[in-house]
């Protein structure tokens, strides 16, 4: 069973709904369909309808947003009395309220839609690519050069930023000077300096020249014991330097089969980003990166991830409001080039957080190709 902090389920087809819900109420209002029985089946049907309709925009609404729908939506349903004919019989009277009101809210939704579809995505485009443990040194800097030299076939309006291990970050920061590629880092401390061996600090790292950091990443989750509380004090450490943290979240197969991949990813951004303060949260980009999909060839459908991306800035909007339609939410997880232009053209999807396919140039800019498509 899903619990409420689920997506909403769709009850009924918005389209095919609202037409059979109005020439259900047309037919009995004009006395075509008489009888008690299809008067409650079109009050019904309405009601449904109505319902569909709030669901399907208040997703995509932060909360003052959500508030403000929901008092126009009531404002229609007291009004209505007073602008419908008053010498109807009670079940006509009810009938009728209940079509104004559902007019009333698809309009609204309506006019929302339009307004929200036409107002351009204002959000960074990303392509991140994870080197993880992979490339020597000399490799590494043959690897950025390609980036470097083949960026200019990519829109600029495509943000590219590498990451590659540790002991590569000062030479690829060299390789990359003069090209607008940006550098980060994998991973960094949670303390600020001293006895911690074999640690690098986030002052380090932004010292190299880096703007951002992995933090979160499902492998070091699994294989290093992360925890939200060593998260909460990186992400500190981040701020404190300067660094911009992509952090990730996504849930493993058999939280998915499980049916608890929303409850995952909201525990995962409550125990963690819900620390940051708004300053904070305007300088965060958030990679979903299902763990089934890291590296297994198996990608995320284009409408899997555009369902959990929207749902992750409803999450993000409840905390920080409309911040959260500025926030870059990238996908993970066996993004390569053939699939990178479907599951970057959804709307709540702005951009990709790469591991293999960034590993050869061609690939990577390939992959920034997919916004241009
Ligand atoms: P993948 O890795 O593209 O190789 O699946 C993505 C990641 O782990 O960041």
């Amino acid at each position: 069973m899903r619990s409420r902090n689920t997506a909403p389920q769709q009850p009924i087809g918005l389209v095919p709904g609202s037409i059979a819900a109005l020439a259900l109420c047309g037919l009995t209002m004009s006395g075509l369909l008489p009888g008690i029985i299809w008067k409650l089946v079109s009050i019904l049907l309405c009601g449904m309808v109505w319902w569909q309709a709030s669901l399907n925009v208040m997703a995509k609404m932060d909360r003052r947003q959500r508030f403000i729908f929901q008092a126009l939506c009531y404002i229609g349903l007291f009004l209505m009395p007073l602008i419908g004919p008053g010498e109807l019989p009670r079940m006509e009277y009810i009938a009728l309220k209940f079509t104004g009101v559902f007019l009333w809210a698809l309009i609204i939704a309506i006019i929302y839609n339009i307004i929200y579809k036409n107002k351009p995505k204002m959000r960074k485009k990303i392509v991140a690519g994870n080197w993880k443990m992979n490339t020597l040194p000399a490799e590494g800097v043959e690897l950025a050069k390609g980036v470097v030299a083949g960026r200019g076939e990519v829109c600029s309006c495509v943000n590219f930023i590498v990451c590659p291990p540790f002991t590569h970050l000062a030479m690829v920061a060299e390789a990359l000077k003069g090209s607008d590629i940006e550098l980060g880092a994998q991973n960094c401390a949670a303390e600020a300096k001293g006895a911690y061996t074999g640690e690098v600090a986030a002052q380090m790292i932004a010292a190299l020249g880096c703007k951002y950091v992995i933090l979160g990443h499902s492998e070091r989750r699994q294989y290093y014991g992360e925890t939200s509380e060593t998260l909460n004090k990186k992400m500190a450490q981040a701020y404190a330097n300067g660094l911009t943290p992509i952090y990730c979240v996504g849930e493993n197969l058999d939280e998915r089969e499980a049916g608890k991949h929303f409850d995952v990813v909201k525990a995962q951004i409550e125990e963690v980003v819900y620390n940051l303060t708004e300053e904070q949260f305007k300088n965060l980009v958030i990679a979903y990166e299902p763990v089934w999909a890291i590296g297994t060839g198996k990608t995320a459908t284009a409408d899997q991830a555009q369902e959990i991306h929207a749902y992750i800035r409803k999450v993000l909007a409840d905390k920080f409001g409309a911040a959260a339609a500025e926030c870059p939410i990238l996908y993970g997880g066996s993004c390569k080039p053939s699939n990178a232009a479907e599951i970057f053209a959804k709307e709540d999807v702005d951009g990709g957080l790469i591991g293999g396919a960034a590993l050869k140039a061609e690939d990577f800019l390939a992959i920034g190709k997919g916004f241009q498509k």
